[in-house]
């Protein structure tokens, strides 16, 4: 595509691509994929990477008690709340090189670009990586934009992961301090704006062939544990017509969450992500397996449709199999809608940049919906290759990477010269 660029200032293309590669190779994995679960060494020195060129950008950067890496920069007009920048640089397992952490890494070159092109903003301006956005080890995910947010649940830091370590243990690891979460909140009044920019992860913007995407609406999603208690009994020996297979029933269930999707359209996408079978052994019928299940919309009332199919669906596989299923609703983020004023703004920063845009939903989770609590927020996405992410095939073009951050900046710009409005 031949693009008409315009006069504002752009970012250093080749600095990017190149940090999001250096970036990726941190917890590369043989074969292509990007391991760097959130607390775990690869973490660490990844944000020690992103600490380094935000230094570079001459941000004052900290730690605050909630993990998040922020990198800071005085603005010109005395009290005036911040424009914030951010996404995370975890991944989920064997994910790829550019699913948050291209959105870190823009802010950061956006902001290294202001500084070189010796432009003050009238806002203070911060570039935030989340911490532990996709939840790793099972912990409740988008863990720092909560707690960033002021709204992590009571107790949040004494929840135990899946090894049994606590979330307290775990923050120590990255900087963080359980004992001082609350000083981590930062209120509607400190924020003008919260921009995000994101691979789309999905295929809408490539099908179409348009390289910014405006994002409407996040997803919400609810996760949901559900149980399946049978009777263990030996493989050999225990006749078919007498066993209560917990891994029968948890089968059926998993046909019917994709179908709660998929053929009654109840909501948009069910997922059946986890499931552990104990005692887990060739010879024995499984007495006991839990499902993680997963449901996601951008209408918080099919979220509750799910829902309730679910627990239907539980009682006919309960009767039908012998077992006692338990369905226990887990962390739940609501849909939300971008700010209207900052989707305008991102359509205009594209057609100033001379990009053809286009306004489409996020299927993915992101800390903006988060932060969309205290502050109004945007959403700009690039194109995916053929819409694949949290696998290691996940990428995106360096021209769309350019592009997707020069509507940053630009966005950064327009919004900076627009007046506040007291919150
Ligand atoms: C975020 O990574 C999500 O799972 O949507
Ligand atoms: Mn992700
Ligand atoms: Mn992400």
């Amino acid at each position: 595509m031949t693009v008409l660029q315009g006069t504002r200032p752009r970012v250093n293309a080749g600095r990017l691509v190149e940090q999001v590669a250096g970036l990726g190779a941190i917890g590369a994995v043989p074969g292509g994929g990007v391991t760097r679960l959130a607390f775990t060494p690869g973490d660490v020195e990844g944000r020690a990477y992103v600490a380094r060129l935000m230094e570079e950008a001459a941000l004052a950067v900290r730690i605050d008690a909630a993990g998040n890496l922020i990198g800071h920069r005085p603005g010109a007009v005395p009290g005036a709340p911040a424009l914030v920048l951010g996404s995370h640089i975890d991944t989920v397992p064997d994910g790829g090189a550019y699913d948050g952490a291209y959105g870190v890494l823009a802010g950061v070159e956006v902001a290294r670009t202001l500084h070189e092109e010796g432009v003050r903003l009238n806002h203070p301006l911060a570039v935030v990586a989340f911490c532990d956005e996709e939840g790793a080890h099972g912990t409740m995910g988008m863990l720092g934009s909560h707690g960033f947010a002021g709204v992590l649940p009571p107790g949040a830091a004494r929840v135990l992961d899946d090894r049994g370590i606590p979330v307290a243990d775990l923050l120590a690891a990255v900087g963080g301090d359980a004992e001082r979460l609350a000083e981590a909140a930062w209120s509607p009044r400190d924020i003008a704006a919260y921009l995000e920019l994101h691979i789309e992860q999905g295929a809408v913007l490539e099908r179409l062939g348009v390289p910014i995407g405006v994002v409407e609406t996040i997803t919400g999603r609810v996760n949901v544990s559900v149980t399946v208690d049978g009777v263990a009994g030996h493989a050999g020996t225990t006749p078919m017509e007498h066993r209560a297979d917990a891994l029968d029933g948890a089968a059926r269930l998993v046909l019917a969450v994709r179908a709660i999707a998929a053929d009654e359209r109840v909501v948009l996408r069910a997922t059946t992500g986890t499931c552990a079978v104990e005692p887990g052994m060739w010879n024995v019928v499984p007495g006991r397996v839990r499902l993680g299940v997963e449901f996601r919309d951008t209408s918080a009332g099919a979220l509750e449709a799910a829902l309730a199919r679910l627990a239907e669906a539980a009682a006919e596989v309960a009767g039908a199999t012998g077992t006692r299923v338990t369905v226990v609703p887990g962390a739940r983020t609501s849909p939300v809608d971008c700010d209207a004023d900052l989707r305008e703004l991102i359509a205009r920063a594209s057609a100033e940049q001379g990009l053809p845009y286009h306004r489409l939903p996020s299927g993915a989770g992101h800390d903006a919906q988060i932060v969309a609590r205290i502050a109004p927020v945007g959403m700009i996405f690039v194109p995916s290759r053929d819409g694949v992410s949290h696998a290691p095939g996940e990428y995106t073009a360096p021209e769309h990477l350019a592009w997707g951050a020069d509507v940053l900046l630009t966005a950064v710009l327009m919004r900076d010269a627009t007046p506040d409005i007291k919150r």
